[in-house]
């Protein structure tokens, strides 16, 4: 195996085209954002790195919050639209179909179709260069209780989730493992 040495660079993937809300409910705006993650488990935070020059920019700032919506295969080519249209221009939800929904706890709307909708609250706002991070606490968790079975479970898998690699869009394809499953000792009472 060889290798080939670039300049450095943001390509790490894949990584979540995750639909941001935010703004209110009487004016809402939504932007597509690839640069994002879980940076803290307790207390849970997140990421999301924003341009300046984005609409949506101020907005974040100005009211502290915003909503991480997930995104599914049957919402992509909205949430491409998201990522070339400004707020600036048009109104996204009208343009997309979105519909906003009351979140639990901030101001900005939820989209509807999305299977899971986090309330962000701003922690802190950290120039980098091109883009400055706002970190975030995770404030509420949103779920679509279609994807919850009888047992309390949440079913991603079942969503079409998106994942975005290289300036490409996919989706999540199959199980292929779950978290610690190399060092699991198998159920001996188990015949399957
Ligand atoms: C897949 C994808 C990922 C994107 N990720 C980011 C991002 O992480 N940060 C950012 O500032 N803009 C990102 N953009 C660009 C913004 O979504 C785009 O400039 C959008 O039109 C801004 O909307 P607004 O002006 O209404 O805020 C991304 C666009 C696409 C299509």
């Amino acid at each position: 195996m060889s290798k080939i040495s670039w300049k450095g660079g943001a390509l790490i993937a894949p990584l979540p085209p995750v639909l941001v809300t935010c703004g209110t409910m009487e004016k809402p705006n939504v932007l597509t954002i690839a640069w994002t993650g879980i940076l803290n488990t307790l207390p849970p935070k997140t990421y999301v790195s924003v341009r300046p020059t984005r609409y949506s920019y101020d907005l974040i700032k100005s009211t502290g919050e915003f909503v991480i919506n997930l995104t599914t295969s049957q919402m992509v080519k909205s949430v491409d639209f998201c990522g070339v249209k400004s707020g600036r221009d048009i109104d996204k939800f009208a343009a997309t179909g979105f519909v906003p929904e009351k979140a639990s706890i901030v101001a900005c709307p939820m989209i509807a179709q999305s299977p899971v909708s986090l309330e962000c609250r701003v922690a802190d706002i950290v120039p980098l260069g091109s883009h400055d991070m706002f970190i975030a606490d995770i404030i509420a968790v949103n779920v679509d209780d279609k994807y919850i079975d009888r047992d309390g479970k949440l079913h991603l898998e079942r969503c079409g989730l998106v994942a975005y690699a290289h300036g490409e869009y996919f989706e999540l394809g199959k199980k292929i493992g779950s978290f610690g499953f190399s060092v699991r000792k198998k159920n001996k009472n188990r015949h399957n």
